[in-house]
């Protein structure tokens, strides 16, 4: 299955190295083009890749790890997602203020999914700090955890295999009306929790 990332700041890059970490290959993308991406692919060769944005939306599945008032913009113009797996990794922050962006009473991943029409969005990678992301997931003797919601169960099992191989503790929360709801941030419980699981 090939990985593009859409985003390479604090989260894309995160993930990036988490995958390098563990040998998977993956292309990555930002707003200014692959040349401005050339320390990570030195940090990170072979495995991840500078690419456009295009090329990383072309994978079978995309994380997307943007500020929330650029999303539009980083989704427009794609190819078609045609059911592939897009990881909504983003929270509903509007910068510089920080405050929490207007959902009209939707939960973030729902208004994320409309602007990847047809794809399968899996809500995972919003939820624990950068440094943690691409640090040891072998934690104070336990496995850190990483949830993960969506609505299609297949894409959810795949997401929770890559997760599994990255080393961490997936915990499956359903559906994005339950699991979306609980790691929502601002708002849900889940996400200021660093758990490990332990045994
Ligand atoms: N930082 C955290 O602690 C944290 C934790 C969990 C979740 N999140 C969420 O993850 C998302 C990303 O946060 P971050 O901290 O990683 O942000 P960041 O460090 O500011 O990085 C944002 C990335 O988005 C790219 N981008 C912006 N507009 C784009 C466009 N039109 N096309 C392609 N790429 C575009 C930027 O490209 P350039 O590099 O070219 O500017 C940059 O690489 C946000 O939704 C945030 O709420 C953040």
């Amino acid at each position: 299955m090939s990985i593009g990332i859409i985003g390479s700041g604090h989260i894309g890059s995160a993930f990036a190295r988490a995958l390098a970490k563990n040998a998977i290959p993956a292309v990555i993308a930002n707003s200014r083009g692959p040349a401005s991406l050339a320390d990570i692919e030195t940090e990170l060769a072979p495995f991840v890749t500078a690419a456009t944005r295009e090329q990383a939306a072309s994978a079978d599945l995309v994380l997307v790890a943007v500020p929330w008032s650029k999303l539009p913009e980083a989704l427009a113009g794609l190819p078609a997602w045609n059911g592939r797996i897009v990881i909504d990794a983003n929270n509903p922050i509007e910068l510089p203020a920080f405050r929490k962006a207007e959902l009209r009473g939707r939960l973030s991943s729902e208004v994320f999914a409309d602007l990847v029409p047809g794809a399968r969005v899996v809500k995972a990678f919003n939820h624990l700090q950068p440094h943690l992301l691409s640090g040891n997931p072998q934690a104070e003797g336990g496995k850190r955890v990483l949830f993960f919601s969506g609505d299609d169960a297949a894409a959810r099992a795949d997401v929770g295999a890559l997760i599994d191989r990255l080393g961490f503790f997936g915990i499956d929360l359903g559906p994005i009306a339950v699991g979306g709801k609980l790691v929502e941030f601002p708002g849900g419980p889940l996400p200021a929790l660093n758990l490990v699981k332990f045994g």
